[in-house]
């Protein structure tokens, strides 16, 4: 999030000076660092990706017994990344991906090679098929400074309480800064999640410099847009990742948004066609089409752009994802959480008064933007839309638990009230007519 203000003059100074002052290069290393997983949207596969500062092989060693030697090896390659700052810093990224792993099963792994080994890691696959309850963690908008969530996440995630996280965009604050060290300090303090389940992404505005680079080069999503918008399969769900940003840095032209909306609808149409086995189709992207926030964002002008699309009739979302029956939409961007009434075109379309979420008749949207930053929270506007069910302006996270087919949970995990539950709700689609609404 970006708040016009009176510190944006001394913003622009402070970045200035920063840009001056030369930091102690790094002694070369080939140890690995800034491990992390991602999942590739293969079935028994996992890709581990980490940073060494100097080019070396990339092998992961691995197996299932906790202790003694790692009888499984597998390779990959590295890449030359260059960030865009002054000082042209030089990472070398390594992408390995484990394939023909069993299903639900704990391996424990190591990567790098003869010059420099990680400490070993653990991780446990995804299951395989449609009929399981993925869980999940879900938040954006976490930095390095002043990550609230961190140490709570990292607890439930080291009693094994998610199978993947969902990071709604917004990284570091920002990746890029202080010539990428912003984001080598964000990839190190997020390793003891991210290297034990699949970290999964989708960029943000904070990831915009340089066209994205640090974000396409440090996370390793699925697909061939280099993590920009992808889709995968988990258990009962269909999760697809996109990009808001390609209605907002649009200097180099419409392009971007044009291909990812029409990757989209051809997505769309494909989970439609697959929804019998899989009939929750789940959307994450960075910036809110609906928000009730004080502030000047995009979500708080009544055609936003992600809603409605430039000029407010080119690649808008909204009918889109109403059109293909879209469940359940995750959004960021504002530092807080909102949980909206089933919405289309400003109309709430509950399943019922009473039971609202039960058959809905239109997408549910969250906002769960509070994992915290150096930005802190943002304040709510006094008067909350009809369409908002409720607002909680506390640091914290989203658990969402897939059930099964029909059964969705979500709760909102308040870390300023000590881990307590402050939303708690079931969304219930029945298998029927999944792929529309009306
Ligand atoms: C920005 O990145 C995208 C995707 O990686 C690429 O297709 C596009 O050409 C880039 N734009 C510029 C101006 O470099
Ligand atoms: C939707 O359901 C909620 C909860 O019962 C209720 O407060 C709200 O007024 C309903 N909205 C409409 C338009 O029916
Ligand atoms: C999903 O779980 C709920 C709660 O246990 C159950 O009532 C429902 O029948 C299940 N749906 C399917 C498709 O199995």
């Amino acid at each position: 999030m970006c708040l016009p203000g009176p510190c944006w003059a001394c913003c622009l100074l402070l970045t200035v000076f920063s840009l001056g002052v030369q930091g102690a290069p790094e002694a070369p290393t080939a140890a690995p660092e800034q491990v992390h997983l991602s999942y590739p949207d293969e079935p028994g596969a996992m890709t581990v990706t980490w940073t060494t500062w100097v080019p070396t092989r990339s092998e992961v060693q691995f197996g299932l017994q906790l202790s003694g030697p790692l009888p499984l090896r597998a390779h990959g390659t590295s890449s030359l990344f260059v960030d865009g700052g002054l000082q042209r810093r030089k990472l070398y990224m390594h992408r390995v991906v484990l394939r023909g792993l069993l299903p639900g099963v704990q391996y424990v792994y190591r990567c790098g090679s003869a010059q420099g080994w990680s400490r070993p890691f653990r991780f446990r696959t995804l299951k395989k098929g449609t009929h399981w309850s993925p869980r999940l963690a879900v938040f954006g908008d976490l930095g390095a400074e002043n990550p609230k969530a961190l140490p709570r996440l990292r607890r439930d995630i080291q009693q094994g309480m998610y199978d993947a996280v969902l990071h709604v965009g917004d990284f570091a604050y920002n990746m890029d800064e202080d010539n990428a060290r912003v984001g080598d300090k964000f990839m190190r303090l997020i390793e003891p999640l991210a290297a034990s389940l699949p970290y999964m992404t989708c960029p943000g505005n904070h990831e915009q410099r340089y066209n994205f680079s640090n974000y396409k080069a440090r996370f390793s999503m699925p697909g061939n847009t280099e993590g920009l918008w992808y889709s995968w399969d988990l258990g009962p769900a269909h999760i697809i990742s996109f990009s808001t940003e390609v209605y907002f840095f649009l200097h180099y032209g419409t392009h971007m948004m044009e291909r990812q909306f029409r990757w989209l609808e051809s997505d769309l149409q494909k989970a439609n066609q697959n929804r019998a086995a899989r009939p929750w189709i789940i959307t994450m992207g960075h910036r809110p089409m609906y928000c009730s926030n004080a502030d000047l964002d995009d979500c708080r002008s009544h055609e936003s752009r992600v809603r409605k699309g430039l000029l407010g009739r080119l690649y808008g979302l909204e009918d889109l994802f109403y059109k293909y029956g879209v469940d359940l939409e995750l959004w960021a961007h504002e530092h807080s959480y909102e949980r909206l009434w089933p919405i289309y075109n400003y109309q709430v379309f509950n399943g019922s008064r009473v039971t609202p979420y039960t058959n809905p008749r239109a997408p549910v949207h969250i906002i769960t933007g509070s994992a915290g930053c150096e930005e802190r929270l943002t304040p709510f506007a006094i008067f909350p839309g009809p369409w908002s069910a409720l607002r909680v302006r506390e640091y914290g996270y989203t658990r969402l638990h897939i059930l099964n087919g029909t059964h969705v949970h979500i709760q909102q995990v308040s870390d300023d009230q000590d881990g307590k539950i402050v939303d708690d709700f079931w969304m219930v689609r029945p298998l029927k007519n999944r792929h529309k609404y009306l």
